[in-house]
């Protein structure tokens, strides 16, 4: 399988540390072994990872139930992933590392910077930063050429988009590598540059954050402003639910990110009340409470 940017030559991967082993990284964990990739998944918290490969394996075994999946493909992805309770050890034999952790600048800067030393010199860095500029977490790091954005889409295992974001250092064979690494997990990629909210954040943020000010407005319920998009637009999801299946932290991260990153800053200034929600811990779908109860 090539991809669009196949000219250039790809660099060969067998395994895959997945860093961060939260709402993103048990999926794009799950996607990696189905494919046949050796895939470790490492998170500080150790409870997180034994919760995340239960995920997977419940996730799987929901794809066999649905006629989507063969017995034999579960059975093998499960083979192919195991948890890591050590960056280093996570990393040591990557090819590719894709990092998952929360949303902040210093704190990917830095794992990134942990898997640097612990993977090879050619051994890709990948981010999954929904905003943050590639370019920024790159800096400094040792061979800042092969870091890259892949932005998955939550659930990962479903969604079909892989977000690839290239820095203006990115290298021409690690692009092309992540675009076939991406077939390869049967995804389809779009190539971005890299700016902050990318394409995807930048769209769906501006109809997000719209339609928590209605609600904070008293526009509609929250059901009656999901239905407008759902209906009204053949959106598959509404802007609320969706919300509150990305977490509510995740988003105001990202609002507060683009607010201040963006010549159009104003339209992704945080509305109060998602600063409140966040605040009282009501974070979505993963807390049990967003705008809706779970
Ligand atoms: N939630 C979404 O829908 C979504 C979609 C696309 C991209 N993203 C991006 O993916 C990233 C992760 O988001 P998430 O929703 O999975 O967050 P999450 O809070 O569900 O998971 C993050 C995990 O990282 C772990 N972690 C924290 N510090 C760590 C470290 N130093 N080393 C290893 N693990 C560490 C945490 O324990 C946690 O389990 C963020 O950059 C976010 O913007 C999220």
């Amino acid at each position: 399988m090539t991809g669009p940017t196949s000219t250039a030559s790809l660099r060969p991967i067998s395994t895959v540390a997945v860093l961060g082993a939260g709402t993103m990284g048990h999926g794009i964990a799950h996607v990696c072994a189905l494919a046949g990739y050796t895939t470790l998944l490492f998170d500080v918290d150790p409870g997180v990872v034994g919760a995340a490969l239960g995920k997977v394996d419940k996730n799987l075994q929901a794809g066999v139930d649905k006629g989507k999946l063969e017995a034999t493909a579960r059975a093998r992805a499960l083979e192919h992933l195991r948890g890591a309770t050590d960056l280093a050890q996570a990393c040591a034999g990557a090819q590719l590392v894709i990092e998952a952790v929360p949303e902040r600048l210093e704190l990917k800067h830095d794992v990134l910077g942990r898997a640097a030393a612990a993977a090879g010199p050619t051994a890709i860095l990948a981010t999954n930063t929904s905003s943050l500029c590639i370019a920024r977490i790159a800096a400094g790091l040792p061979h800042p050429d092969r870091v890259i954005g892949t932005h998955f889409f939550n659930p990962v295992h479903i969604m079909k988009l892989l977000e690839v974001v290239v820095a203006e250092a990115t290298a021409p064979d690690v692009l092309a590598t992540v675009v076939d690494f991406g077939a390869r997990i049967a995804k389809e990629c779009i190539t971005i540059k890299d700016s902050p909210g990318f394409a995807t954040s930048r769209l769906g943020l501006v109809i997000g954050l719209e339609a928590i000010r209605m609600l904070e407005q008293g526009v509609g319920s929250a059901e009656d402003i999901d239905k407008a998009m759902t209906l009204g637009y053949g959106f598959p999801m509404g802007p609320l639910r969706l919300t509150d299946l990305v977490g509510l932290d995740v988003r105001l991260s990202i609002a507060e990110y683009l607010s201040t990153a963006l010549a159009e800053g104003a339209h992704f200034r945080p509305p109060k009340l998602l600063r409140d929600l966040v605040a009282q811990g009501k974070l979505g779908k993963k807390s049990g409470e967003g705008f809706y109860r779970w």
